[in-house]
């Protein structure tokens, strides 16, 4: 991959901050935008402004087509089999929240059990949480071991009667682990049970092929792929989709209203209320082409050199430490050195023009389990470097020479 031509496509990294060039490895919070993606959203709102699926006019019809073509899009770059698996949401958070809300109220009674693992963000536990306060579900947390890697044997204990669902990241936002989902969804359908899979840290590292996983929901979000802020996507076997209430009510998701009875619309459109964001589905289509030209597997395998090179160098810097030593893991390294507190580490990896992210990462009984309240998180995408891997080592450094 030519990295530098690659990089001109992103008009912010070659901004400075502070009156150096920024080094932005705070990808796994939100990953920048290709000017494609930019110059779509403005084309969007300069041509191409109506509101979808309702209106007989011109631009009406134009808007729609390129809102549903983008679902096309969506479903040819996750290989799901219809476009009416494909549910447009407002990021991975709606998109959970979507399945917990209408899953529980369709399939679960009190007492029945969610499964998650110990390493999931408060997106995966939380929704579930909510759930259990209207349909007495339970969560049941599977653990993980000291390199931050799913026990697949208790995880597999943790499976009963009980067990109506298992929701799990693909990769942890905080370790970097790759879980092995292939196998979790296998030990799953043995028991006859769904599984959901959280792709907010994945789609954008690692080919994604649904059919081929044979899992039942999988949900991930625009904004970590270089896509627009505000825009998700939910995808779901249709069996499952169709034997589901909606989750929200409004415009669009009906077939017919009467102020006694509502029948509700077809799929997508049943889990799709109120006007979508056609301009971020659209520019969403727009930055997973521009990935997909590049390749998924050139960008995994180019990351996972950064992953290893920065690792190597991480290492090197007495007294920090790594958090997520996983076998198999994604470009993301999570780490604290003895004595300076993250949050100070932060700000003055920031003075110096690098962006990485501080705090318990929305993964707080993750914190727990590893004893700590928060780790300095560096997150890598194809469009780093390792000279800039070598500017956070050497700010590393200075930063600690500073608190000797
Ligand atoms: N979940 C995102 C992160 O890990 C925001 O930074």
């Amino acid at each position: 991959m030519d990295i530098n031509r690659i990089r001109q496509d992103f008009p912010i990294l070659s901004h400075t901050v502070y009156g150096k060039p920024l080094v932005y490895f705070d990808n796994g919070a939100t990953a920048q935008k290709p000017r494609c993606v930019v110059e779509k959203i403005v084309e969007m709102y300069e041509s191409f402004n109506a509101n979808v699926h309702r209106g007989v006019h011109f631009l009406s019809q134009a808007a729609t087509d390129k809102h549903e073509t983008s679902r096309i899009t969506v479903q040819k770059f996750l290989n799901a089999k219809s476009p009416s698996e494909i549910i447009f949401t407002r990021g991975t958070t709606e998109a959970i929240n979507l399945v917990a809300s209408s899953f529980c109220r369709a399939f679960c009674k009190p007492d029945d059990e969610i499964l998650i693992t110990a390493m999931e963000h408060h997106a995966n536990i939380v929704p579930w949480q909510l759930q259990g306060d209207i349909t007495g579900v339970k969560l049941q947390v599977a653990p993980i071991n000291a390199d931050g890697e799913l026990m697949l044997e208790e995880f597999e204990k943790k499976i009963s009667e009980r067990t109506k669902l298992i929701s799990i990241t693909h990769i942890s936002n905080v370790l970097g682990t790759v879980n092995p989902i292939e196998k979790i969804i296998e030990i799953a359908h043995k028991h006859n049970i769904p599984v959901l899979i959280d792709a907010a840290q994945s789609v954008q590292h690692a080919t994604v092929d649904v059919q081929k996983l044979n899992c039942d929901f999988l949900v991930f979000s625009s904004h970590k792929i270089y896509g627009p802020t505000g825009v998700g996507v939910l995808y779901g076997k249709e069996k499952w989709l169709n034997a589901m209430p909606p989750y929200q009510g409004g415009g669009e998701m009906i077939a017919s209203v009467s102020f006694e009875k509502t029948t509700f619309n077809e799929l997508p459109f049943k889990f799709e209320a109120g006007t979508p964001d056609f301009v971020g589905t659209t520019a969403l289509a727009t930055a997973l082409n521009y990935v997909s030209e590049i390749g998924i597997d050139k960008i995994a395998q180019y990351e996972h050199e950064l992953l290893e090179y920065a690792t190597e160098r991480l290492l090197a810097i007495p007294k920090l430490r790594i958090y997520g030593n996983a076998k198999q893991k994604c470009s993301l390294i999570s780490f604290l050195v003895d004595g300076i507190h993250p949050y100070d580490m932060g700000m003055l990896l920031d003075k110096m023009g690098i962006a990485v992210r501080t705090g318990h990462h929305c993964a707080e009984p993750l914190m727990r389990e590893l004893g700590i309240d928060s780790t300095v998180r560096a997150s890598f995408a194809f469009y780093n470097t390792k000279e800039e891997i070598d500017v956070l080592v050497s700010g590393i450094e200075r930063i600690r020479k500073m608190f000797e």
